[in-house]
């Protein structure tokens, strides 16, 4: 996914973008350049590829200045390309453009600039930027580049988060920000701009957020800030508070293996102020009235990629314990389906990052119907953070790998909470049950804990299906919908092809493909449900397939039925999931390790999907 970084101060500028253009990597990306003012002159210095070959051109061409935007592209229009990379220019080459997002009426656009006389050399909707601003330039804001900034964004359709640096501004940057997200890190005579915080954290952890529709101008000394009028605005400092050793690999190979490391303290901290001293359940920060809870009569969850599955793990919960009807859909398929909105319903959505374009759109859909969306994020601030009604966020700190892991993890938590929250203001759970769930919760991370000191056999694992070419895992209620988040890390990660079904499907399609030696990861902790999950695995061991099974720790009848046995802690069936989803993770990291995956950035997959 895209990312933007700028910079301007008495500091050298090119080393600071390229080292946050490296804090970015981890986004995915396909080509990167830099837009610099050297000598007063707008030097663009772009390629195909990785930061590295951007930084070897850069070292043959040395750039001694001290203010410049970078970017690192995602292909959406357009080839992975020199031309297609950003920074674009317009006809006069004077100014320089960095943009995320999608210009939805670029088509429209670029057609009547060419009608103007301007010359495209790029496939991209960014290129008509440049253009749009250099015709405003002329034509309606003579000559000043913060006005024609908000005149090109009053005919910008889509996403946007842009960056320009100008010959005529040889002191200033400029931004604008629609549904995109951009921050401004401020420091101390230099600022700093960037798609994402991570790559400002070394230098300051004072930032302001742009909101939608926020125009701004950068001098080493300050920002002034406008809506696309020109009307003065105010976006309060924001002090960021994480770690940026946090964001860093810590000891580990890889960011995915130290994020599934950190999974008991995530868990801690997301459920820390929502849980007393005393260990009892104290949900009090939520903005949702106890009348609104005791109104509730449908819940949507929508959300995309593994926060969709943490939703359907949220559907089995609050179904079970509420006993409201709750909808779990894919964010994209949620928005054009024309939902029914009824009245007192709630919907959550749930994602990491909080600018997933799909999810938020959804959150919009939701609230143009009057329904009250509650939000799931990761990151504070973030737009999902700032439209929706009430938030719940997770405390997962910053997850670097594009595989959700902690994240995962932490969303549980927040759906757990809240359905005991709800069902005791509902009347449906007595405050003590609720307590002693919230007791066993807390054990949890210690749990987690022990099933991550015993890595051992997920390398040997990993070992011995290194040949396997498909994976499938089965289980049954709430095992069936942790399978389906295993399944989706496995395939992501280590690109064996990988399938979950709820185990009682078996007779109706998978069971054809159980063959010798076909790899098949069962999860039977569901008490009620064990003796049928159990009839499922004499099924699959019969066609001899290899079973691995994952189970409790006082299961004692398994071991004759499968091939390799894991036990973990004993909890409530409920709790079982923030436990049965750690095995899936350690097999696919080291079964990815082994077969020398890139396992921080898949191919193909970005951390943060802003389009559709
Ligand atoms: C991408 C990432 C996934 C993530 C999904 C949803 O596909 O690779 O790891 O689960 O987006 O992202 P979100 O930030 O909304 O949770």
């Amino acid at each position: 996914m895209c990312g933007i970084v700028g910079y301007i101060g008495p500091r050298s500028a090119v080393p600071i973008l390229i080292d946050k253009l490296r804090r970015l990597e981890y986004r995915g990306y396909d080509s990167a350049g830099v837009a610099v003012l050297e000598h007063g002159t707008c030097t663009v210095v772009k390629t195909v590829g990785k930061i590295n070959d951007l930084a070897a051109l850069l070292e043959q061409h040395p750039l001694d200045v001290n203010i410049g935007v970078g970017h690192t592209r995602w292909a959406t229009h357009g080839q992975p390309s020199t031309p297609n990379a950003h920074p674009h220019t317009g006809n006069s080459g004077k100014l320089a453009v960095v943009h995320n997002g999608i210009i939805e009426n670029y088509v429209e656009l670029r057609r009547e600039l060419e009608g103007q006389g301007h010359v495209f050399r790029s496939q991209t909707d960014t290129e008509v930027i440049a253009h749009l601003l250099e015709e405003k330039l002329d034509n309606g804001a003579e000559g000043d580049l913060y006005r024609a900034l908000q005149l090109a964004a009053q005919d910008l359709e889509g996403a946007y988060a842009v960056a320009v640096v100008a010959e005529s501004c040889p002191d200033r940057l400029h931004v604008v920000r629609k549904d995109s997200p951009l921050v401004i890190g401020l420091g101390e005579g230099e600022n700093f701009i960037a798609s994402d915080p991570t790559a400002i954290l070394p230098y300051t952890r004072r930032v302001l957020y742009l909101e939608n529709g926020d125009v701004g101008v950068i001098t080493r000394e300050g920002v002034a800030l406008s809506d696309l009028q020109g009307n003065p605005i105010h976006r309060d400092v924001t002090e960021i508070t994480w770690d940026v050793g946090a964001a860093e690999k810590g000891g580990y190979d890889h960011y995915m293996i130290k994020e599934i490391h950190e999974i008991p303290d995530a868990i801690r901290h997301t459920l820390r102020g929502r849980v007393n001293s005393d260990g009892k359940l104290a949900v009090t920060d939520l903005g949702l009235s106890d009348d609104d809870i005791r109104a509730l009569k449908r819940i949507y969850i929508v959300a995309c990629g593994t926060s969709y599955y943490a939703g359907v793990v949220g559907k089995y919960l609050f179904e079970r314990i509420l006993r409201v009807p709750t909808e779990c859909d894919i964010a994209s398929e949620f928005r054009y389906r024309d939902p029914i909105f009824e009245p007192d319903s709630l919907l959550i959505v749930i994602s990491q990052s909080g600018e997933t374009a799909d999810t938020l759109a959804a959150l919009r859909e939701a609230q143009r119907h009057g329904v009250k969306v509650l939000a799931i994020v990761n990151v504070i601030g973030s737009s999902m953070y700032r439209e929706s009604d009430v938030n719940f966020p997770t405390w997962a700190g910053p997850e670097i790998c594009v595989a959700s892991t902690k994240a995962y993890v932490t969303q549980l938590v927040c759906q757990y909470l809240l359905a005991f929250h709800f069902a005791v203001v509902r009347g449906q759970m007595t405050k003590e049950e609720a307590d002693r769930l919230v007791g066993l919760l807390l054990q949890v991370p210690g749990q987690v804990q022990q099933i991550l000191d015993g890595e051992d056999i997920y390398r040997e694992l990993a070992e011995n299906f290194m040949e396997s070419r498909d994976f499938f895992f089965l289980g049954r209620g709430l095992d069936a919908a942790v399978s389906l988040e295993g399944a989706l890390k496995l395939k992501e990660i280590s690109y064996v092809h990988a399938e979950a079904y709820a185990a009682g499907e078996l007779k109706h399609g998978p069971l054809a493909l159980m063959w010798t030696d076909v790899p098949v990861f069962v999860t039977a902790t569901q008490l009620e449900l064990y003796d049928k999950t159990l009839s499922n695995i004499k099924e699959v061991k019969a066609r001899r397939a290899d079973v691995i099974a994952l189970v409790r720790q006082s299961n004692t009848d398994i071991d004759e039925h499968v091939d390799w046995v894991i036990r973990i802690p004993e909890t409530d069936d409920i709790l079982m999931p923030f436990l049965t989803i750690i095995p899936p993770y350690l097999l696919t990291y080291w079964l990815s390790y082994a077969l020398g995956r890139e396992i921080d950035q898949p191919r193909n997959l970005a951390k943060s999907v802003t389009v559709e």
